[in-house]
């Protein structure tokens, strides 16, 4: 746990900085275009998960952004481990960011830049409080359609985001807990921090296309093919949410949450429903066991 008094330490540019020193440009790209890539990865109880798997998708955003890094891949690791242990946490949530830095001119090549680069560490985030994930979330189907590969490809974890603030205003409006979007041909993609997954007659069910390729959801494919549950990549129609046995969304921050109630339709079975309960169990075993972990303390 984060040490009492113990002002937060950030990576800037290769420093380790207390965060009330950690200050970037106001002229910086990423500030002023919400022009970067980042990633979340987090630690429980001293281990980082999939840590590897976590780089390895910032460094994909990074060259379809045609963004530079002053690290590689290793270094990378290095700095977010560092990071977590100089913050003193075992349960963390690490958000790693590079912009597009500061322009010598005001307009520039966007090809030609200086990365900034940052990480900063926090306590463990869970994307639902305790009552929701016993109980599980009511889920709104959002007005605002998610990108396409043909415009914004939703791989990209980058920080242009308002699109995602606009779709949670209206479903905190609206009274709902989190949101689901579609994609441009109406079927269900994703919310704005998480995967959708369904479960209908036994068969475990998730969007194959127009989502961010999630590290959890992907683990949550690994421990259905673990616990036998059969899995089917397919499109999803909100008609298939409202008639399924069992909604759950995945997130780094939380593993799954389930859903009890789609746009005012209360799903037939319990929230959470068995296999979402079993699958979550695996997850969470499995990251008390350390597997795909990296200790913070070695
Ligand atoms: C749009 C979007 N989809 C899905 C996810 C879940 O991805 P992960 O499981 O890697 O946290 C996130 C995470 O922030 C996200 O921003």
């Amino acid at each position: 746990m984060q040490q009492d008094q113990q002002e937060p330490v950030v990576y800037l540019n290769g420093e380790y900085l207390p965060a009330s020193r950690a200050g970037i440009s106001v002229f910086d790209q990423g500030f002023l275009l919400g022009d970067g890539v980042f990633d979340v990865v987090s630690a429980w109880k001293g281990s980082i998960f999939k840590l590897r798997q976590h780089v390895n998708r910032f460094f994909d955003s990074l060259q379809a952004a045609h963004l530079h890094t002053s690290l590689n891949r290793e270094q990378w690791g290095e700095a977010i481990i560092e990071t977590v242990r100089r913050n003193g946490l075992d349960d963390a949530s690490i958000r790693f960011i590079i912009t597009r830095g500061v322009p010598e001119q005001v307009v520039a090549d966007p090809r030609v830049h200086q990365p900034t680069e940052v990480i900063w560490a926090a306590p463990y985030i869970f994307l639902g409080d305790e009552q929701q994930r016993s109980q599980g979330i009511r889920l709104m189907v959002s007005q605002l359609r998610g990108f396409a590969s043909d415009t914004l490809d939703p791989r990209y974890k980058c920080l242009s985001r308002m699109h995602f603030q606009l779709a949670k205003v209206e479903a905190s409006a609206a009274g709902y807990d989190d949101l689901v979007w579609l994609n441009k041909d109406g079927f269900v993609a994703e919310g704005p921090a998480s995967n959708l997954f369904m479960i209908r007659d036994g068969i475990l069910y998730t969007p194959a296309v127009d989502i961010l390729h999630g590290i959890t959801r992907q683990t949550f494919l690994e421990l259905a093919e673990r616990a036998g549950v059969p899995v089917e990549l397919r499109q999803l129609t909100v008609y298939d949410l409202c008639t399924a046995d069992e909604v759950f969304t995945t997130s780094t921050a939380g593993g799954a949450l389930p859903v009890r109630e789609i746009s005012g339709r209360t799903l037939r079975g319990p929230a959470p429903g068995p296999i979402t309960r079993e699958l979550d169990r695996l997850y969470w075993a499995s990251r008390e066991a350390g597997e795909h972990g990296t200790p913070i303390h070695s």
